[in-house]
């Protein structure tokens, strides 16, 4: 058997995108978590490649780092300073490649939704005829602004014709080109030496190698992708939402086949990334992001969204914001709660209604229920904090911290004061603040004690009666 052949990749991420009409490069905007650059090279990645070089011009720094960190330290960046067209971009990655043997495998850089399956099915054809290039396409029922693939009278691909270069006729062919390519390594370098910019758009063609190959006697095939939604290349704002719509129901399927409920998909936003256990039930709009991990049996949402946080199996969510927090198994969190970075959840814990709390833990089975600000506290084991209880944690010019002991009960309406200790088991009285040391078993009570007036109600009545005007009853 012969060793398998080496394979090198150029992707293509120099354009600036014009159609986008935005001040940051098209390929680093945002689908569904990622940066559409982040996409294209993980499939990628997933080939194995010995090389990959990004071509890069357009916020050329900001590109190379996204791509270093999508693509890993293996990922090469060559700098095509002036956006002369496809074919100059890809002579400017191939001369970052090391001379060698091969495969180079050429993709754009607005390509997101492209997959592996299909590259692979792409490489097999074309190592399997030995052809110079392969050029993967698309039939489109609205082909309009791609190049088509023209064909000899044998089906034999003889060159591309760009939308703005082709006639009336040309451009009623529906097989277009995707932009992503194979080519023999050893050719590609002299193939795009002849290339020239008389064209409609002044560019250097890559397309145009489909001619200077075939003029050579060399083999140039095609190879249709079998479904186009996974090559749209993504031009303008319109592109991006479609795009990011069929990657939702993507991402959407491949939960529902592991075993996870969602409702409503086409009203669930779930990133790449984001992954979720065997019998969750997850509610229209709800928005999960980042690197989240939902546990099993969980309910999240309606009208939740989780970002980079860890759920815990059996946890239910309604209504609610978790932005890097963590939820502990069977927790429960609103309606109406916000766990800022760092809220910490254990086991059973509840943040109920109109609660927020922020770099604090809740110990196990401890309960927020209602209306209550947690910053910056350590609450232990069963405790209840009652309705309208703060942590006073700054003071204008730090943060101090608040500890609740396991079993502690602190009455509605309490101010922890911090810095600031509860003991265990102690007792805090209603609309207290608190800002000394509670001692374990200890009631801490702060407030003017009530008095009453007997009658009074009576008299004011009486009174407003006298001076004929209406009172209350
Ligand atoms: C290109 C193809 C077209 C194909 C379409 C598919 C050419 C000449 N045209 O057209 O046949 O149907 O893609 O989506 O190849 N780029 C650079 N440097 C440049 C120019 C472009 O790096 O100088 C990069 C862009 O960043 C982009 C990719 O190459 O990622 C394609 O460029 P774009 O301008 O989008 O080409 P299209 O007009 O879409
Ligand atoms: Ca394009």
């Amino acid at each position: 058997m012969s060793a398998r052949p080496t394979l090198a990749v150029i992707v293509l991420a120099a354009g600036e995108g014009k159609r986008f009409k935005s001040s940051r490069p098209k390929v680093l905007h945002d689908l569904c978590g990622r940066p559409m650059l982040a996409h294209v090279l993980r499939t990628v990645g997933r080939l194995k490649p010995s090389a990959t070089v990004v071509v890069v011009g357009r916020g050329a720094d900001e590109v190379g780092a996204v791509a270093r960190e999508a693509g890993g330290p293996g990922v090469k960046t060559a700098l095509q300073a002036e956006q002369f067209g496809t074919a100059d971009a890809a002579r400017i990655g191939e001369e970052a490649l090391a001379r060698g043997t091969g495969d180079v495998l050429v993709v754009p850089g607005d390509t997101p939704l492209l997959s592996a399956a299909t590259l692979k099915k792409l490489l097999r054809h074309h190592r399997r005829r030995k052809a110079a290039a392969t050029v993967l396409t698309a039939r489109l029922e609205n082909p309009s602004g791609y190049g088509r693939i023209v064909r000899d009278t044998l089906g034999t691909v003889a060159r591309i014709v760009e939308h703005a270069d082709a006639t009336a006729t040309e451009r009623r062919l529906d097989e277009v080109n995707t932009s992503v390519w194979v080519f023999d390594r050893a050719l590609l370098r002299s193939a795009l030496a002849p290339i020239e910019r008389n064209n409609a758009q002044r560019e250097f063609y890559l397309t145009d190698i489909v001619e200077v190959l075939v003029a050579k006697s060399e083999t140039v095939e095609a190879f249709t992708v079998e479904d186009p939604a996974e090559v749209a290349g993504v031009n303008s704002r319109a592109e991006l939402a479609r795009a990011a719509a069929l990657m939702r129901a993507r991402i959407a399927e491949a939960h529902m086949a592991g075993g996870v409920t969602i409702v409503d998909p086409s009203q669930t936003y779930i990133d790449a990334g984001v992954r979720i256990g065997r019998d969750t039930v997850v509610y229209p709009l709800t928005f999960l992001g980042g690197d989240t991990l939902v546990g099993e049996g969980c309910e999240i949402g309606p009208g939740t969204r989780v970002v980079s946080s860890r759920i815990g199996d059996g946890a239910r969510v309604q209504f609610s914001v978790i932005d890097q927090a963590s939820v502990g198994a069977r927790a429960n969190v609103g309606p109406y709660a916000y766990l800022r970075p760092g809220a910490r959840l254990e086991e059973g814990a509840k943040a109920g209604t109109f609660v927020e709390i922020k770099k604090s833990r809740v110990g196990r089975g401890s309960k927020v229920p209602h209306l209550s600000y947690i910053g910056d506290a350590d609450i232990g084991e069963g405790v209840n904090i009652g309705a309208g209880t703060i942590t006073c944690n700054y003071d204008g010019f730090s943060k101090h911290s608040t500890v609740v002991e396991d079993g502690a009960f602190i009455g509605s309406d309490t101010m922890l004061v911090a810095p600031v200790r509860v003991g265990a088991g102690a007792f805090t009285g209603a609309g207290s603040a608190i800002a000394k040391d509670v001692p374990p078993g200890a009631l801490g009570v702060e407030r003017a004690e009530q008095r009453n007036i007997e009658g009074w109600a009576h008299e004011k009545r009486a009174r407003k009666r006298k001076r004929g005007r209406g009172a209350p009853k």
